[in-house]
């Protein structure tokens, strides 16, 4: 041992998690590393983050733990004395309002939820099925082409003839990235299969495509190549007409609260419940709550059993069974006139391929015992007063995150990418399991007014076109997998939609 401070062996790494996440300090996987190996105690690390909080710096690296702070401990001979965290000076109790004695508008609005797509599974997983699925996911791309004004004259690509200027609208079978760095697609449609050449002086972001997706492709043809000008994607309408409700009612959405995991922030998110029920906040944001009409969850609501190696160890609650019943205490803690939906993730005993079913009932009966719960699919499509929302835990969002090259913590480009290809999944069977039904439930047929998602663990929200798009975090705190794979999470931030106006606002219970 290098520190003068007294030693613990043993110390679980999740301890060392919480003790920097509680002050909000980001841990690196390096510092991480040294700190486990060299087993420093939790006095010293607490020492460590006072000072790392004096000079400002919210990132623990392993470089200032070791060159700087240490060898300053060694000097002063530390002693560390315990800080008043932000956590306990919360004086909830002391600002409760009874919630018989206000207006409350939500609950005297009746709820408004329409289904307006239902998962029904028919595969048997033969290559029928997968035939089948592509199929389908042709047509309904390929229709959505049809509905754009300068795309809508596209031809079959059995019909296209040398020397001409074609347009055709294919399935990406396969992207080739020449050395030349010149990009060579094949596509193809039920009337034939051409190859496309896209050189590397064109314009044409060859990053963004996809194999597997449907694209459109303007060019001249060579024989049985097509010289591309132009790529297109089904994309949604640059302008439209947006659902509203016409009374102003909220919305709120989360996700990733994997109930059972011993990183699960249950003190936070008993926070939110007693927001849910006015009994926390100032009078704007009781005002808030008191319009919450939904609460719509994406899924991970458990954090499930066996879902990667040595799970066990980071478990609470060890049986599914009780993860569920855990959820189902919390829930009957939610406003009786809430209405909650809930769709599956992929820590949920629902099965672990996409498209998902809702989670059982016999793993969950209390949920479904409950009146204002409603269990729905992933994906699941539905209306909650005339708003359309696509609810989707985001299975494949890590492969689109590979793929266009941005930062885990950029949660919102990946989401436009599957508005412009009208695919949840672009990409078949990438590091996602997919099952193949005999339709393609992750085509984006209606367009969403709202598209949410979760799985990423990390808040983020834009607008894209009409569209609000929102992944909404977690309840979980960084776990050491995170740690170790340089993920930051952003839990306990609660994106609130205003149905009538679209307007998001996030609010922090953490
Ligand atoms: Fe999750």
């Amino acid at each position: 041992m290098t520190v003068g401070t007294k030693e613990i062996v043993g110390i679980l790494g999740r301890d060392i998690i919480s003790v920097f996440y509680e002050n909000n300090i980001v841990l690196s996987k390096e510092a991480y590393e040294y700190i486990l190996e060299e087993k420093i105690d939790i006095e010293a690390l607490r020492g460590y983050i006072e000072y790392l909080q004096e000079k400002n710096m919210h990132i623990a690296e392993k470089s200032s733990l070791l060159d700087i702070y240490l060898p300053k401990m060694k000097e002063k001979n530390f002693k560390f004395e315990k800080k008043e965290t932000i956590l306990d000076k919360i004086t909830e109790e002391k600002i409760e309002v009874s919630i018989k004695s206000r207006d409350i508008p939500a609950r005297d609005t009746d709820p408004e939820i329409k289904i307006l797509k239902k998962i029904e599974t028919d595969s048997e997983g033969n290559f029928e099925d997968f035939l089948e699925t592509f199929r389908d996911r042709y047509e309904k791309i390929s229709r959505i082409f049809r509905e754009r004004v300068n795309i809508r004259d596209f031809q079959n690509i059995s019909t296209i003839k040398k020397g001409e200027n074609v347009k055709v609208v294919g399935m990406v079978r396969k992207k080739l990235n020449a050395k030349t760095k010149n990009v060579i697609l094949t596509i193809e449609d039920f009337s034939g299969v051409t190859k496309v050449f896209i050189s590397r002086k064109s314009s044409i972001n060859t990053d963004m495509i996809f194999e597997d997706e449907v694209i459109c492709v303007e060019g001249k043809c060579g024989g049985n190549i097509i010289y591309a000008q132009n790529i297109e994607f089904p994309d949604i309408p640059l302008v439209r007409e947006v659902n509203r409700s016409e009374i102003d009612v909220y919305s709120v959405l989360i996700s990733d609260l994997h109930v059972g995991s011993k990183m699960f922030l249950e003190k936070e998110f008993l926070r939110f419940l007693k927001w849910l029920n006015l009994k926390i906040g100032d009078e704007k944001q009781k005002h808030t709550a008191s319009k919450i009409k939904y609460l719509i969850i994406a899924g991970d609501v458990i954090d499930g059993i066996g879902i990667y190696p040595n799970q066990k160890k980071d478990l609470e609650i060890l049986s599914v069974y009780d993860q569920y019943k855990k959820l189902y205490e919390l829930l009957s803690l939610v406003p009786d006139y809430i209405q909650i939906i809930i769709s599956p993730g992929n820590h949920d005993v629902a099965r672990p391929a996409i498209p998902q079913l809702p989670i059982p009932k016999e793993f969950a009966p209390d949920l479904y015992d409950m009146n204002n719960v409603l269990m729905v699919g992933n994906p699941a499509f539905f209306s909650v007063h005339n708003v359309k929302i696509l609810v989707y835990h985001g299975d494949t969002i890590f492969d689109i995150i590979e793929k266009i090259r941005v930062p885990q913590s950029d949660v919102v480009s990946p989401m436009i990418q599957m508005l412009k290809k009208r695919h949840l999944g672009p990409m078949y069977g990438k590091k996602t399991g997919m099952i193949p039904e005999r339709k393609d439930h992750l085509v984006i047929e209606e367009v969403p007014d709202v598209l949410h998602m979760g799985h990423v663990h990390v808040n983020g929200y834009t607008v894209y076109r009409g569209t609000t798009l929102i992944n909404s975090g977690t309840w979980q705190a960084q776990t050491e997998y995170q740690v170790l794979r340089n993920m930051i999470p952003t839990p306990c931030r609660v994106p609130i939609f205003n149905l009538k106006t679209h307007k998001t606002m996030i609010t922090n219970f953490g």
